[in-house]
């Protein structure tokens, strides 16, 4: 099939940068895609490292003002690769200047600002997605036809945690994502935001929350991030923590169900057990992201004594997305969960259609993520 081009404009280059910017190469060696994405401009406020990472990962050239990407008529598509307070201001230029966009989540640092944006993208008719990635772990997909087939029947239990801990050690310095004015939160925003989106697309809304929050450290040095979940600091500067180490709260969902999450980076051994189950009438369905490819299923109607979680390994033809790369077993990884959300954004752009997780998205996200803030603030159940 003959792809036509479309071109991105990518701002932020360190974690997620690499994780997009690999996507955007990789899409049109395993996948069939209306688009083909050129990989015009990266930004970042730092000449030489911008440079360095334009030149390693593949593009074109290079600015060290965000807003010049935004101006340039030669791209099509922003892409948001940044910490959070900057999503807003953004995405709303690259929204009133007619460009589609995906971003990075959580969508912004409050409902208000999430609001803005998702009217910015109404308004001018442009196409945008939010980087809910887990949603498209092919185990994941799977489940959620499981669920749609009434596999499960009701559903009764939806039981979450993502944990990770590499902030245990107290000379893990004071980074963005533990600053409240640059992250909106911490744990929560961080990771919880995964396991609220995962819940949302996979057995629909939350009407009801109570949550508690904690702070285990409270000081630490000043620093900041140099790529994935590494940093440096500066040990003689302490500043203060502003955001949570850890969370956990309970839900009650529209279909009846009753939901059980937490989300951590305190939680020593873990270092992304993004995990869920899903109990319901009929069966249980379990996902751990640290073994993604695999799915463990549970269904009552199995023989007497035969009885048990079943483990699947999803890298058959049937599960989806993974018939674009090997043979069945041939499992794989973090990295192309990123490669499907942006096959999905581009179909939505080429084919005219709004892909999901998308802005839409991202306000119901925060509206959770204000409203498990407030409770635990206040100390009770919060409607939604
Ligand atoms: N989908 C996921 O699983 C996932 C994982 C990690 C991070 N994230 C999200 O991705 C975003 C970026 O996180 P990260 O881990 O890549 O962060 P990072 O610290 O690794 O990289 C941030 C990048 O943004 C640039 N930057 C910072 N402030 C800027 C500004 N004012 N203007 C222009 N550039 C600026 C930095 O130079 C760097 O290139 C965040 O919103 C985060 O929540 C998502």
């Amino acid at each position: 099939m003959t792809s036509k081009p479309v071109r991105i404009g990518m701002i932020g280059y360190q974690f997620m940068g690499k994780a997009h910017s690999h996507a955007y190469r990789d899409l049109p060696f395993y996948f069939d895609n209306p688009l083909k994405p050129e990989l015009k401009v990266i930004a970042g406020r730092n000449e030489e490292a911008v440079k360095e990472a334009q030149e390693k990962m593949g593009w074109e050239s290079y600015e060290t003002d965000w807003r010049k990407v935004v101006e340039r008529d030669d791209i099509d598509v922003i892409d948001i690769v940044t910490p959070n307070h900057t999503h807003a201001e953004i995405a709303i230029a690259a929204a009133e200047a007619g460009k589609h966009i995906i971003t990075e989540k959580p969508l912004a640092l409050t409902v208000e600002e999430a609001e803005q944006m998702l009217a910015a993208v109404k308004k001018n008719g442009v196409k945008h997605m939010i980087c809910h990635n887990y949603r498209f772990a092919p185990a994941v997909q799977f489940a959620k036809k499981l669920i749609e087939q009434g596999k499960l029947g009701r559903i009764f239990h939806y039981r979450a945690h993502y944990l990770q801990d590499f902030i245990i050690d107290p000379s893990f310095p004071l980074v963005w994502r533990l600053k409240k004015e640059v992250s909106g939160s911490g744990a929560l925003g961080d990771i919880g935001a995964h396991s609220i989106d995962l819940a949302r697309f996979l057995i629909g809304e939350f009407t009801e929350i109570v949550s508690t929050m904690e702070t285990f450290i409270k000081e630490r040095p000043i620093g900041e991030m140099t790529g994935g979940l590494s940093a440096q600091g500066d040990s003689t500067k302490m500043g203060e923590v502003t955001v949570d180490d850890a969370v956990a709260f309970l839900a009650r969902f529209e279909n009846g169900a009753l939901g059980t999450f937490e989300a951590t980076r305190f939680a020593n051994g873990n270092r992304n057990k993004n995990k869920f189950e899903i109990n319901g009438e009929k069966g249980s369905v379990r996902w751990d992201m640290e073994n993604m490819n695999n799915l463990e299923l549970y269904l009552a109607s199995d023989e007497e004594g035969e009885q048990g979680f079943r483990l699947i390994n999803c890298t058959e033809e049937v599960h989806p997305y993974v018939g674009a790369y090997w043979p069945a077993g041939h499992i794989i990884g973090y990295e192309h969960t990123f490669i499907h959300l942006i096959d999905e954004f581009f179909r939505g752009i080429a084919e005219d259609y709004q892909p999901a997780p998308n802005f839409e998205d991202g306000v119901q996200n925060q509206k959770l993520l204000d409203a498990i803030e407030q409770s635990a603030e206040e100390r009770r159940w919060i409607k939604l």
